[in-house]
């Protein structure tokens, strides 16, 4: 008898650990491996929010259990984050909870909502977790396809109808990963609609709301009338604030799938420390001052290594937010082949599209996570390369 469940030995192994190895290994052997696959900020997270964290670290009544649903503080920060950011109103009671990191929910509302056999419209290409959770929930993965000329927007009549009447629930993510499309409240609107038609229910993952440039505000799904009957919206302060490893998020919206998710959470875990919950309260209710300085670094790295691809044929749209830029790989290689060409001839590592669904092929994932400098060196070294001739020219 197998020591380790089905649902886990089918799991295909967590693509950025494979690369973590990797590149571990290479640069063991000397090689100056420059990192442009995970998508971790390495700009560090603002000091008054480390600050705000020491000092309610500092307060032993903090040192408890936070309540299950997360702490009022924190809720009470989304809603005013919400009503500031979009105009709409959220009752941090019902229509609030605390996420120790988006993925941590995602995963679990998957878990509270899909029975084994429940199909998941999944955009493709999209996040991994998406495939890997509905996996994990024992559900069926129903591609959603992408419109690649067309802003990367979903493609409902793509779906086979009989897919549809079968779905429960329909991911998205805008501004995404890893295309790095973003839409206007429309696609928003839209998609509402379609869930409306189809008795379904969305969760938009909304991990990259605060990460945009060029002019350009990211909406809510929440300020779609009646979002709040179909769909719920996950954030993050992983990327706007730069705070990936103290796992905080939260998802906002309807009531029914957030108790859902609250009653298997209480069941798993006891919410997030609560100096981390306080800190992040003190973040979404700051200027966003520090989120724009950050969002001025990214674009300036967006547009530098937007012209570098350019410059050596290789087309990507321009992106108004995330972190990363979405690349067409040249004839001739498949994405991994060309991530693994990238590598071992410049010691670079992407992402190749495939990673994140089938759709993805012929694209690599290119992350914005290092400085200007390094940039340089990578536009420096895919100049040196000639992929027509498969080799260093
Ligand atoms: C689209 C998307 N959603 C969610 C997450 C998870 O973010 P976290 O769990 O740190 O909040 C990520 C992280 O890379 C992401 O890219």
């Amino acid at each position: 008898m197998s020591l380790v469940s089905r649902r886990i030995s089918q799991l295909p192994p967590y693509l950025f650990s494979k690369l973590q190895k990797r590149k571990e290994a290479l640069k063991a052997s000397g090689v100056d491996v420059i990192d442009l696959g995970i998508g971790s900020p390495d700009l560090p997270t603002p000091a008054f929010i480390v600050e705000h964290l020491i000092k309610e670290a500092r307060d032993e009544c903090n040192h408890g259990y936070s309540t299950y649903q997360g702490d009022r503080v924190f809720r009470e920060a989304v809603a005013q984050y919400y009503e500031r950011q979009y105009n709409v109103q959220l009752d941090p009671e019902t229509e609030i909870l605390t996420l120790i990191g988006s993925k941590e929910g995602i995963a679990h509302l998957l878990q509270a909502v899909i029975d084994p056999g429940d199909c998941v419209l999944v955009p493709d290409p999209g996040y991994p977790v998406y495939r890997t959770g509905v996996h994990l929930a024992g559900g069926t993965v129903v591609d959603l396809p992408l419109d690649v000329t067309g802003n990367y927007v979903p493609m409902y009549d793509q779906v086979d109808q009989a897919a549809i009447n079968q779905a429960k629930l329909m991911l998205l993510n805008y501004p995404s990963n890893p295309t790095a499309a973003t839409v206007n409240l429309s696609t928003f609107v839209e998609a509402i609609t379609f869930a409306e038609q189809n008795h379904l229910m969305i969760a938009h993952d909304a991990a990259y709301d605060l990460v945009t440039f060029a002019g350009y505000k990211a909406p809510s799904m929440m300020q779609v009338p009646r979002a709040k009957d179909y769909a719920v919206e996950f954030g993050s302060l992983s990327k706007g604030f730069s705070m990936t490893g103290w796992r905080i998020g939260y998802v906002v919206g309807n009531r029914t799938l957030i108790k859902a998710l609250s009653t298997l959470k209480s069941n798993i875990d006891t919410s997030q420390f609560l100096p981390i919950q306080r800190a992040a309260a003190k973040a979404l209710t700051s200027d966003l001052n520090d989120v724009q300085t950050h969002n001025a670094i990214y674009e300036k790295r967006m547009e530098m290594m937007h012209q570098a691809l350019h410059n050596v044929g290789l087309k990507a749209a321009k992106p108004r937010g995330t972190i990363f830029i979405w690349s067409q790989i040249p004839e001739g290689f498949t994405s991994a082949q060309f991530a693994d060409y990238l590598l071992e001839h410049a010691g670079v590592i992407v992402t190749p599209g495939v990673a994140f669904g089938p759709s993805g092929e012929g694209f690599v994932r290119v992350a914005l996570t290092v400085g200007e400098e390094r940039l340089q060196e990578v536009a420096n070294r895919l100049h040196e390369l000639d992929f027509e001739r498969g080799g260093i020219s």
